[in-house]
């Protein structure tokens, strides 16, 4: 999910070029604005540390991009593309080592495991809203 900070300084289309050039493929994305009640339930794993408060107040202060991407290892595999969680810490080449600086705001969420991918795709998306479709080998994709 590409967080408000990533949305406002226009980044949507250069991490889903990430994404895409990596190889994997797209199955879900909407721009949407997280309810304080979604926001808690996402990050309720988080709800007894001190920033707790302003993460759920920054996660919902604007709209996100949400997606879903599909490929082998690819909740790992993303982690890698994010980098580190402080952007600080980020090596370049990363999502967060590119493009952020502090660990409040550092543009980008993925999930941390196969677990949370299928929890976190159910509290974000309708099953009409994911997409199960096939790569074509038609004459005219070349
Ligand atoms: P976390 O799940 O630890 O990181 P990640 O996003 O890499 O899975 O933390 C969730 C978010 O909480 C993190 O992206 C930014 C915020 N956060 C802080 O604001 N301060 C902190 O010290 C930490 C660890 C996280
Ligand atoms: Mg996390």
């Amino acid at each position: 999910m590409v967080k408000p900070d990533g949305v406002q300084r226009n980044l949507i289309g250069d991490i889903v070029a990430r994404f895409e050039q990596k190889g994997f493929k797209l199955v879900g994305a909407k721009l949407m604005t997280i309810s304080a009640d979604l926001a808690e339930t996402h990050y309720s794993e988080h709800k007894e540390r001190p920033f707790f408060g302003e993460l759920v107040e920054f996660i919902t202060s604007g709209p996100v991009f949400a997606m879903v991407w599909e490929g082998e290892n690819v909740v790992a595999s993303a982690r890698t593309m994010m980098g580190k969680t402080n952007p600080s810490e980020a090596l370049p080449g990363t999502i967060r080592g590119d493009y952020g600086i502090s660990v409040g705001k550092n543009i980008i969420h993925g999930s941390d495991s196969l677990e949370s991918a299928s929890r976190e795709i159910g509290l974000f998306f309708d099953e009409k809203e994911l997409n199960s479709y096939e790569k074509q080998t038609e004459a005219w994709i070349y």
